[in-house]
Order: structure tokens, then sequence, then C-alpha cells
């Protein structure tokens, strides 16, 4: 009575965790698991509800909602994971309140962060009809309904780093629990011992114990040896942390190791994670091949490259963008005189954001959109240039705010570079679907 997925990786720690969200779900019928990105709210919601199928005798249902991307077929999701069908001239969310008034169930709605507002609506709903229904939701903010428990999932135990902590007592914190488990994934070889224990205590801590951020690190073990790792990720700090200072630390530290770990990418790898940059939320295998296949990689590749790491990365575009805006609002408070053009800069940006967004979903649907698509991304290139270039001249023209300016130039032409690879891969597609209907 579950559809909670096997887990192919080993859980580490959090036994007060996992106690605490037991006894929290006994306590209320709405608990919401919150915190930052990657911090392990998904994992430690699906291990805490492992072992309470017994006290709920209709089942755990998990509805996993981070690919969902309109908020309308909220419903339908819950619906098809319950194996509930639509009946003919009912509204949907009536008809799982029916389907749930007499279940003593729990649902799991993972991932609700994109779609709080419409899960806040049907768990309202359901919550009131529905007298035995239990609800475990993870969102980075909480749900805002009445009755609800939040409870922040903490980062990973940190180790010890100071010179003077030994290897055991390194190797017993949580975050580098995970780190050594993960690592040996990537090397079965890797030991944790007095020459690596002390760099590997540093990068759990550098990367706030988020597990995330330790699973992509340990993952490059069989590349690089944990102290080059710690000073990789030493200069992606630096460089981060000279870009904007207000950005908080967590943020800093996703946005550095996801910096990071595309750096280490091979060039063929780089190709295909911009191409794919064109997809918002997620994609078909079919749909991946389709955009991303020519031109220096093949459709076996494609299928090849796409490993689990790698889509987790497709992200990476959007928080460029989150930090060129970050950046933008950076140089608008360091510096009165360049105020109002960092705030027009901020709200081009913006419009640049919300543009490669509709570009990446209307790309989605490759070569019936191609033909706008086209245009919408050789408009948006060049907005973006125009951005690039106003950026540069305030970097010399105000000396004070010139470091952040500069990386905001970068960063726009980062993305510039990524929205004429969109735009190529659109022509791609156009090209392939002029080719298709002349051929049809
Ligand atoms: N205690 C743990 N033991 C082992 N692996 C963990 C643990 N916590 C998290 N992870 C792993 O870390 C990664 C991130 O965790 P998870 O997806 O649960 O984070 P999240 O907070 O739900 O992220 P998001 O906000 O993006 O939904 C996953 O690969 C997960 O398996
Ligand atoms: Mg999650």
């Amino acid at each position: 009575m579950t559809n909670l997925p096997l887990q192919l990786t080993s859980f580490v720690g959090r036994e007060r965790e996992l106690a605490e969200v037991r006894r929290l779900l006994s306590t209320t019928r709405l608990l919401t698991l919150t915190g930052a990105g990657g911090v392990g709210k998904t994992r430690l919601a699906l291990q805490a509800v492992a072992d309470l199928l017994e006290d709920h005798p209709d089942g755990i249902w998990l509805v996993e909602l981070a690919a969902l991307g309109d908020a309308a077929l909220l419903p339908r999701s819950v619906a098809a994971a319950l194996g509930v069908s639509e009946t003919p001239g009912q509204p949907l969310t009536r008809t799982l309140s029916t389907h749930l008034e007499p279940r003593r169930l729990l649902l799991v709605l993972d991932n609700c962060d994109h779609l709080v507002a419409a899960s806040a609506d049907l768990v309202d709903h359901l919550l009131r009809t529905c007298p035995h229904l239990r609800i475990l939701a993870t969102s980075r903010q909480r749900l805002g309904v009445a009755g609800e428990t939040a409870w922040r999932v903490p980062s990973l135990e940190l180790p010890d780093t100071r010179a003077s902590a030994g290897t055991d007592e390194i190797g017993a914190s949580e975050a580098v629990r995970l780190f050594r488990e993960r690592a040996r994934l990537a090397l079965p070889t890797f030991v944790l011992d007095d020459r690596t224990a002390t760099a590997v205590a540093q990068i759990c801590s550098r990367l706030d114990g988020i597990p995330l951020a330790i699973e992509l690190a340990a993952a490059r073990v069989s590349l690089l040896a944990p102290a080059q790792l710690l000073a990789r990720l030493d200069d992606c700090f630096r460089l981060l942390v000279g870009g904007s200072r207000t950005a908080p630390t967590r943020q800093q530290t996703l946005a550095a190791t996801l910096d990071w770990s595309y750096g280490l990418l091979s060039e063929h790898e780089r190709l295909l994670f911009r191409r794919l940059s064109v997809f918002n939320g997620g994609f078909t295998l079919e749909a991946a091949e389709a955009v991303c296949a020519g031109d220096g990689i093949t459709s076996a590749e494609v299928l090849d490259l796409l490993g689990h790491s790698f889509a987790a990365m497709i992200a990476d575009l959007q928080s460029l963008v989150a930090r060129i805006q970050t950046a933008a609002k950076d140089v608008a408070g360091t510096s009165a005189g360049l105020h109002d053009t960092a705030a027009e800069t901020g709200s081009t940006v913006e419009q640049v954001a919300r543009a490669i967004e509709s570009v990446a979903s209307g790309a989605a649907e490759t070569s019936r959109g191609a033909h706008e698509t086209t245009a919408a991304v050789e408009q948006l290139g060049q907005a973006i240039d125009g951005i690039a270039r106003g950026a540069t001249e305030q970097a010399q023209q105000v000396q004070s705010a010139s470091a952040t300016a500069t990386q905001m130039a970068g960063e726009v032409e980062q993305v510039a570079a990524s929205a004429q690879q969109v735009a190529s891969v659109s022509r791609e597609t156009q090209a392939a679907g002029d080719r298709r209907s002349a051929r049809g």
C-alpha cells in the first residue's frame, strides 16, 4: 500500500531529526519540512515515513512535484499517485476528497517549492474534508495553511576543523560520513586517513554541511585529491564573495558548488548542458535527444551524458540569472550615483530572466514553436548584449563598484553565450522541422 521509491544510496545519520519528524507527524495533520535547497528535506521525509506503514492502513503515497510546471495540474498528479480516475462532470478535487474521506493514509507532497499557493489550496481543502488524512510536505518555504506545523531541516552535523582533531573524530561527523560514502562510490579505494581527513573536514564545513553540495564534491574524488578539491572550492568562493557579499552564505555555497562542478565538466558535457538549458523544469529523453543532438554530439552521446548529477545542474542558467539580479541590486546599494542605472539593469535582467523562461518553455515544445523561439532568442541575445555593454561601461566609470559590475558583465556574457547557444539549437530544430515538413 505504498508507492515510496527504493533508495539507491545509503542514508546517513539524522537519528535526532528522524525521531523529531516522526513525533511531529503523530501530533499534527500537516507537517511541512522546510529548509535551503539540497539540505535533505526530501530524503529525510522519505526515510522518516518508510517505517510508518503500520500506522496508515490505507497506505503512504508519494506525490513528486519537482517536475510539475503547471499548478493547475496538481490535483491530477495527486490523483495519479493514488490511482484515482476522474469522474466525468465532477471537479477532480471533489473526486479526491470523496476517495480520501474514509481513508487513513499519509500523503507525501514532495518539492512543493514552486507550487506553494496551489499546494496550500489543495491541502487546505483535503484536510478540511478528510478527517483521517495526514500530509507531510517538503518545500523551501511553509505552505501557510491553518493547522500547519513547519519544521526547518538543519544541515548535517559538521566535523571539528581544528588542526588538533583526529581522523576518527572527524570521520564520526554526519557530513564527513556522507562525503566518505559518496566518495567510495566514485572511487572504491578512497579512505579517510591522516592525509585526507583534514581536507575533507574543511570541504564539508565550507559546504555548510549541505548534503547536495557534499555529494557533488565527493563525486569528484576520482579526479582530484581532497586537498585539490578544497583549493578549487576556495577559488570559487573568492570569486563569489567578491561578487556579492549580500547573498546568504548558503546561496553562495550552492552557487559556488554548481559553478565549480560545471567547471569540472568535459567540453562535451558543457555543450550538452548549455543546450539543455532551453528546458524549463524537466524534459524527456526524446526531447533532449531532439534538441541537443547534432553539431558535435550524437544522439547516443546525449543519452550517455545525461547522468543524474548532470540533470540536477539544469537549474544553473536560472541560478546564473538570479545571481546577476543580486549583483545588480548590489551595485545599486554600493554607489548612490550608480543607483538608477543599476536598478534599470536589474529590471532589464528580470525581463531577460522572464524571456529566458518563456523561451525555455517554448523551446520544450520543439519544432512547433521553433520559428517564434528563434526570433525571441535572437531578440534576447541582442538585449543581453546591450546589458553586457552597459554593465562593462559602468565598471569603467565607477572605480568603487567596478569589481561587482565587471563580474556582472561577465555573467551576463555567459548568459548571452547560453542564449546564443539556445538560438543556434532553435535554428537547428527549426531547420530539422522545415526539412521534415519539406519531406512530408
Ligand atoms: N541523510 C542523508 N543521507 C544520505 N544522503 C542524503 C541525506 N540527506 C540528503 N541526502 C542526499 O543529498 C541530496 C539532496 O537531498 P534532497 O534532495 O533530500 O534535498 P532537498 O532539501 O529535498 O532539496 P530541494 O530543495 O532541491 O528539493 C540527495 O541526493 C539526497 O539523497
Ligand atoms: Mg526536495
